[in-house]
């Protein structure tokens, strides 16, 4: 038996980087599944041959479950959370940890009451390419980092919205091109250069396509500045004709540090230009979201069966969710407005 028996709560279209990933994971095991559609739960639980469920409760009931996966809609991740730990159990949710900065307060105290793990799904932090942008950057041999780019361009048309059922409504989704899609890339700019102290913004729906049809934002564009000096540049939209790849770039004293899908590109103040590949095998074609969902759960278990801090638990996770809310409040749309 593995050292973790795991539930996944949720069974759409993120499940199944859950499901996999648990099942070839050497440290824990997944024994059961949830969804209030029933077909879903049923045949995701014939399909790992494991039980499932319609009520989440019933999942926290099962005393021989230490862990769930947090796959729902945002603007359940807090109330299922928070009800996992008053059952005992360690927590792993997907992206954005909440919809609110305090809702996500309250899962960290809980958390922490509980003593149990909460775990944020940035799996892009894991990607190699991100990793390795970041410790260069902070090894501080090009310098002092003095500014970010963080660009994400995708495709999102009404059907993705409405067929949902929860996306495109502050109350559910919790916002839009920001707190969904993008969230990675501002966590990365946040993760390297650290979090910003002033910010100028402006966010609306800018699709004609999408007017009148949801009412979060499909794009967004901030200004980000901090306390080093440095400053960041950040653009997100879900009006493009494609899911581009995203852009990722950190401006050194002496190089720029451009991070792309499968490579990291420096360009050094002496025109030298390197190239480091990422060779990590893709897993689907889906790699926009990137492929490193095993690698962070894996790391999330190995961190509870050594008793060390998890790298994204709840207050990185949270960062993402601040910065969020600032750039919502310094455009005057959101949720708030
Ligand atoms: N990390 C990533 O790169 C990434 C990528 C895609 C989605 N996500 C995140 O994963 C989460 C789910 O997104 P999705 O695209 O899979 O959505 P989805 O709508 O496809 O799936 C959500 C599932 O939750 C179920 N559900 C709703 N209420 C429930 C409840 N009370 N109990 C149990 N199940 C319930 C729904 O029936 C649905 O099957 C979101 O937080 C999303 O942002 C993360």
């Amino acid at each position: 038996m593995k050292a973790f028996r795991s539930a996944v709560i949720g069974c759409g279209n993120i499940s199944r980087r859950h499901t996999e990933a648990l099942t070839g994971s050497a440290l824990a095991e997944l024994v059961a599944v949830c969804d209030i559609r029933e077909d879903r739960a049923a045949a995701a639980g014939e399909k790992y041959g494991v039980s499932y469920y319609t009520d989440y409760r019933d999942v926290l009931a099962r005393e021989d479950i230490d862990c769930i996966h947090i796959c729902t809609p945002h603007w359940l991740h807090a109330p299922i959370a928070i009800a996992a730990f008053a059952a005992g159990k360690h927590v792993f949710t997907e992206k954005p940890m909440a919809t609110t900065p305090e809702d996500a307060e309250a899962m960290i105290r809980a958390a922490e009451a509980a003593g149990k793990y909460l775990g944020v799904c940035f799996q892009n932090r894991y990607k190699f390419i991100n990793a390795k942008l970041r410790e260069l950057v902070l090894s501080g041999i090009y310098g002092k980092p003095i500014g970010g780019k963080g660009i994400v361009t995708w495709f999102r048309d009404v059907p993705y919205y409405a067929d949902s059922g929860w996306r495109g409504s502050f109350e559910t989704e919790g916002g839009g091109v920001l707190i969904n899609q993008s969230i990675h890339t501002l966590d990365l700019l946040i993760w390297t250069l650290g979090d910003p102290t002033g910010i100028r913004a402006n966010c609306g729906i800018f699709s004609e396509l999408l007017e009148g049809k949801i009412e979060v934002e499909d794009t967004a564009t901030a200004h980000l500045r901090f306390d080093s000096g440095a400053t960041a540049l950040f653009f997100a939209s879900n009006a493009w004709k494609s899911n581009s790849p995203i852009e990722f770039e950190i401006q050194c004293e002496n190089a720029l540090l451009i991070a792309t899908d499968d490579a990291l590109t420096i360009h050094h103040a002496d025109k030298r230009v390197e190239r480091i590949m990422d060779t990590t095998p893709k897993t689907d074609d889906k790699s926009y979201w990137g492929n490193c969902h095993s690698f962070i759960i894996e790391d999330f278990y190995a961190s509870i069966a050594e008793g060390r801090p998890f790298a994204v638990d709840g207050h990185e996770g949270i960062r993402a969710l601040r910065v969020i809310d600032g750039i919502y409040k310094a455009s005057g749309f959101g949720p708030r407005a």
